[in-house]
């Protein structure tokens, strides 16, 4: 429950780097000793996953709030929690890391947000060119290593593909020979993927290229690694200070990988510095209209399109927003027209026009960032807006309402206990 017309200032810490941490955790699956992974953020994502590689046998052991123990060496196969894998759509990392780790793997078909058709078939190319068989039937992924081992090979990718680069960077990271990944994604978290492994001992180069070379190794050893900032996180507090008007200071971040969202802000006339491992961002007494096109890294990031969108309604004018990467990302749009936002959306495109208040109502979180951009419009309208399927925001923010009430938002999560229409609880805890 949000009541709106909050302006947000203060300090807030990033934490971990969710799409980094979902790849990491099952790279520790592949490593022969005790990974001791730093920075890993307190999400349901992450939970998830170090919750499958406990039932697979692993022993992890938090040695803080954000530092945790995880010792593969016992792994085994048999009996996976399938059920808390459909959940996720990280669980694809499991099958290059099973791989890598056992020459065969058994996953469930991935979960994850629901805005449009997310195919494998890359993720696919890359195991059957690493030697691999790949079958998928009855929701189950099966990939076996023809010979029981995977050997290096040369791979280009039909589409830029964040989860097909990273997978297949785990799969050549233990086989024999060298890989060469063409045309691969170069998001910050893929550095950070093989960053971690190279301290592990793999042999990756060329992360955050498009061209990126795996040597294969006999095995990894234990270490310790400290995850990078959520870039998404970052950027959404960012949109947050901007949209209500605020002045917030963002710690523990590195700005280089803020650089799209700080242009694309200071284009609607927010001020944003950087110093450091910090930015600061002072909103607009009126914020300009302007136009987005979402593309994968360097571009603006996808995951940014929805937080955008909230800040443009509330922007003077008309923007029009692409959306480069997804088929249909935009089922959101519909909740922000409760809230008296006026967008046309066409395909891949909508436009905003900006100008006035949103009121509050109440509002679904279709995904991870809709959810956040509900929140964000929310705290930008009048009168009080309540977001359904917060469970949704959980998965990807750390502590989302406690960091944005310790900026001056007021946000409660309340408990709905309408059993008779079998709807989801909202979380119980009166924040
Ligand atoms: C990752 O998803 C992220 N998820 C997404 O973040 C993010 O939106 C996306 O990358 C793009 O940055 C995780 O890292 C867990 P893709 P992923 O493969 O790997 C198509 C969030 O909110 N495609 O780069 O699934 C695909 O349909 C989530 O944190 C194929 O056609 O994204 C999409 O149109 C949401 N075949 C485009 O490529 C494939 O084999 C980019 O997808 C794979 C992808």
């Amino acid at each position: 429950m949000i009541h709106g017309g909050t302006t947000l200032r203060g300090e807030v810490e990033i934490s971990g780097a969710k799409n980094a941490a979902v790849a990491i955790i099952p790279a520790a699956l592949m490593v022969d000793g005790v990974c001791v992974i730093e920075n890993m953020p307190q999400i349901s994502d992450t939970e998830m996953l170090l919750t499958i590689l406990r039932e697979l046998g692993a022993r992890i052991r938090f040695l803080n709030r954000s530092t945790v123990e995880i010792d593969c060496r016992n792994v085994c196969m048999q009996d996976a929690p399938y059920d808390l894998m459909r959940k996720i759509r990280a669980s694809y990392y499991l099958i290059g890391a099973m791989l890598g780790r056992f020459g065969h793997a058994k996953t469930t078909m991935p979960g994850g947000c629901n805005f449009g058709v997310r195919p494998i078939d890359q993720h696919i190319k890359g195991m059957n060119a690493l030697g691999a068989d790949v079958d998928v039937k009855a929701g189950f992924v099966y990939a076996d290593a023809r010979d029981g081992k995977l050997h290096g090979a040369r791979i280009y990718l039909d589409k830029v593909s964040v989860g097909a680069t990273m997978n297949i960077i785990l799969a050549a990271t233990l086989a024999q020979g060298r890989t060469i990944i063409e045309n691969a994604a170069r998001e910050p978290h893929i550095v950070d993927l093989a960053n971690f492994l190279n301290s592990m001992g793999a042999d990756i180069r060329g992360a955050g290229t498009d061209t990126v070379k795996v040597n294969g190794v006999e095995k990894l050893h234990g270490g310790s690694y400290a995850i990078i900032p959520d870039q998404i996180e970052a950027g959404t507090y960012m949109v947050a200070a901007a949209a209500t008007g605020g002045e917030v200071l963002i710690k523990n971040v590195i700005p280089r990988h803020l650089e799209c969202i700080s242009a694309k802000l200071r284009e609607t006339g927010t001020i944003v510095l950087e110093n450091g491992d910090t930015v600061l961002v002072k909103g607009a007494s009126s914020l300009r209209k302007i136009n987005v096109k979402t593309l994968p890294y360097p571009g603006f990031p996808t995951d940014m399109q929805p937080p955008m969108c909230a800040l443009l309604c509330v922007a003077g004018g008309t923007s029009v927003i692409t959306e480069g990467v997804y088929d249909n990302r935009f089922k959101y749009v519909n909740e922000l027209r409760k809230m008296g936002a006026e967008i046309q959306v066409d395909g891949r495109v909508a436009v905003v026009e900006g100008g006035h208040r949103l009121s509050g109502a109440p509002v679904m979180a279709c995904d991870l960032r809709a959810g956040a951009a509900m929140v964000i419009a929310g705290m930008c309208a009048s009168g009080t807006t309540v977001v359904e399927d917060v469970r949704f925001i959980e998965r990807g923010y750390e502590n989302f309402v406690g960091k944005l009430n310790a900026l001056g938002a007021d946000i409660h999560i309340v408990d709905e206990r309408e059993e008779s229409d079998g709807r989801d609880k909202i979380l119980t805890m009166i924040g």
